[in-house]
């Protein structure tokens, strides 16, 4: 009995709250951003030419790519001990902050980046160059 190859493409959408940005993505076929983790949202949105600060190239090592999940969180890879401490020193952290390098995208999800980097980006902020911009750690 001859059988059907079924084919699924399975597309991801990403979406960038306040700019109202969706991605739609194949993560089988999109390229590594060479950026935080393969597949995370920075990952994403380098691949798509959407600004996400990553200050300290997605390395867990700041809090730039904050990003707040307002759908989706059970589309994102579940967030590590060393995710979660650095985002607690995030400034205006939520129940639903992560960090957009270390959050590896499984499914559909609606992302809003935070005022605090959005009006960075705003006034001309730019990676890598945050030095003393950078909001210190809670205590
Ligand atoms: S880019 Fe620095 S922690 Fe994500």
């Amino acid at each position: 009995m001859p059988f059907a190859l079924v084919y699924l493409v399975l597309a991801h959408k990403v979406t960038i709250l306040p700019a109202g940005i969706t991605i739609e993505y194949d993560p089988a076929t999109m390229p590594y951003s060479e950026h935080g983790l393969q597949g995370s949202l920075l990952d994403i949105c380098l691949n798509h030419n959407v600004h996400l600060e990553h200050a300290c190239g997605g390395s867990c090592a700041c809090t730039t790519c904050h990003v707040v999940v307002r759908e989706g969180d059970r589309h994102l890879s579940e967030a590590s001990d060393d995710e979660m401490d650095r985002v607690d020193q995030a400034a205006g952290v939520t129940l639903h902050s992560r960090l957009g390098c270390q959050a590896v995208v499984n499914g559909d999800v609606v992302v809003e980046i935070p005022n605090w980097n959005r009006n960075y980006v705003s006034e001309g902020g730019g990676s890598m160059n945050l030095g003393d911009a950078i909001p210190p750690p809670k205590k």
